[in-house]
């Protein structure tokens, strides 16, 4: 900076002074109320909006994949990246000290490398730049994050993409600043064609990444929604065994169970001496020697921490007369007269309820899986008389009504056995199907002929 320049600059500071403009307590007192606004923004929005709770934490998970902060998500992808690259891609220290340093310490010098006295952007273009295509990275290896690095089928293809918008253009850029640094048009055009073709290849990236699908937690906040989700995971998994309410003293239709006496989980004899915590490692670690599978993921099952909970909760508010259970939305709204029912409204959350457990595959049930609306009309070794539309007689509605179906060549052999086999289903839900069934097993409430009524809770 020369001597006139900087007489220009004290002048220029005097007149400001003159006007009485001072930092303190003018400058000041903007920052306070911008701050303040900020402060009282933050507020409303952690008041209002909030962001949802992930599930509780398992530390016996392995399963679980930890992910920074949104904030640390561009350098997560960048070491993803790096990692892919040749050669130096396996010197890890490369990218997780030399280049954070670098491009902190290139950041924290800039004021130094670009001396120039002048605010206007026309004359700091150099500055200008290597923030921009910081900037730009940052934001684009960020909104790709979530994209994986190599794609299921094995394809190499969006991971490259992402290498080279994340991390050759970006470093071409850069020495070619370098080179450039006193041509300031080729140093907007540098800078323009690098950012533009970032741009292009994350946009690009991200149009083929593949749908995120599974993974997502479902994670139940009020009561009412936890024991929803108990039961709902109950249903799934432990009706099998031990009944739609855990009533089951001797168990029937399961495979090697058959017959097997147990204690009714729904009686004072359990609830009351088994605790939570114990009950979460009944659940989690089962009864291996007296057939019931361990189901916590700890142990090779299925289930998560906050889902054993969620079981735990809908047992205790379901069945253990000290706690009171808060009004649970009815299973299926009530049939009006001669309304019928439909698959969506009414068939789908029962057969969750009551039958899923044992009519999904791998289980030992004739075959007849009733994981979706189709299943139910389609499978089984007796698909052709299971549901016939209008016809009594239908195997489905023999067995939930205690009729044994015989095998028709070998008169004395049982074939079907009344379903679900260890405890009959209460008359109200036997009427939904006789009603579904005689009515051409509608899928929708539309073809139904009757409009949705929203589930009324109990009184
Ligand atoms: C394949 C059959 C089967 C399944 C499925 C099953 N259990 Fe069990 N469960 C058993 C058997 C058998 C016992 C041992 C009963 C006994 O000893 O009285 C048992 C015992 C229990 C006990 C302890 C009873 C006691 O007296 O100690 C609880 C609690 C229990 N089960 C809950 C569950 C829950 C919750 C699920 C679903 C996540 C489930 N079970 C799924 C078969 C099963
Ligand atoms: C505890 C397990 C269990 C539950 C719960 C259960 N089933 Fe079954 N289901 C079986 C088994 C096992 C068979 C094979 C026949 C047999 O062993 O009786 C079967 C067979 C059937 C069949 C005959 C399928 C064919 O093509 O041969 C129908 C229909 C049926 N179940 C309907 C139902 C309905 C409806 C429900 C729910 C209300 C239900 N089941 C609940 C175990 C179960």
């Amino acid at each position: 900076m020369n001597e006139e320049t900087k007489k220009q600059i004290n002048e220029r500071y005097e007149r400001q002074l003159d006007k009485g403009e001072r930092f303190w307590p003018d400058t000041i007192f903007k920052d306070l109320i911008m701050s303040l606004g900020i402060f009282v923004l933050l507020i409303l929005l952690a008041t209002f909006v909030g962001i949802p709770a992930e599930a509780k934490a398992d530390p016996s998970d392995t399963s679980y994949i930890p992910r920074p902060e949104w904030y640390f998500l561009f350098l997560f992808k960048f070491l993803a990246l790096y990692g892919q690259l040749p050669l130096i891609g396996k010197i890890e220290w490369l990218a997780t000290v030399l280049v954070p340093a670098v491009a902190l310490g290139v950041l924290t010098l800039i004021p130094f490398i670009e001396k120039s006295p002048h605010r206007h952007y026309s004359k700091r273009v150099l500055p200008i730049s290597i923030m921009s295509i910081m900037v730009v990275g940052i934001v684009l290896l960020t909104l790709m994050s979530e994209v994986p690095t190599v794609s299921e089928d094995g394809s190499k293809l969006i991971g490259t993409l992402q290498t080279i918008a994340g991390i050759f253009i970006p470093a071409a850029a850069y020495i070619l600043f370098f080179v450039f640094k006193s041509n300031t048009r080729l140093l907007i055009w540098t800078t323009s064609l690098a950012a533009l073709s970032m741009i292009i290849l994350s946009g690009t990236v991200l149009a083929l990444a593949p749908e995120k699908h599974g993974e997502e937690v479902e994670v139940a906040t009020t009561l009412v929604d936890q024991i929803v989700a108990g039961q709902d995971l109950y249903s799934v998994h432990c009706t099998e065994c031990h009944g739609d309410d855990g009533s089951v003293a001797i168990i029937a239709g399961v495979e090697g169970l058959e017959g097997e006496k147990i204690t009714p989980i729904n009686s004072r004899d359990v609830l009351y001496t088994i605790t939570d915590p114990s009950m979460y490692e009944v659940i989690a670690y089962g009864r291996p020697n007296a057939g019931m599978p361990p189901f916590g993921k700890t142990y090779g099952g299925e289930l998560s921490r906050s889902e054993i909970d969620y079981i735990t909760i809908f047992m205790r508010y379901s069945w253990d007369d000290r706690f009171d259970a808060p009004e649970i939305p009815e299973l299926f709204p009530p049939l009006a007269e001669g309304e019928a029912p439909s698959y969506d409204v009414h068939i789908q959350p029962i057969v969750k309820r009551y039958c899923i457990s044992c009519h999904r595959p791998d289980k030992d049930n004739n075959n007849y899986l009733m994981t979706t609306y189709e299943e139910i009309l389609t499978t089984g070794d007796n698909v052709a008389n299971n549901i016939i539309a209008g016809d009594e007689n239908s195997y489905l509605l023999q067995t939930i009504q205690e009729h044994v179906i015989m095998n028709p060549e070998k008169p004395d052999e049982e074939m079907i056995g009344v379903m679900p086999p260890s405890k009959a289903l209460k008359p109200n839900v036997i009427e939904v199907f006789i009603r579904w069934i005689m009515n051409g097993m509608p899928k929708t409430a539309a073809e139904a002929g009757v409009l949705f009524q929203s589930p009324t809770p109990a009184p």
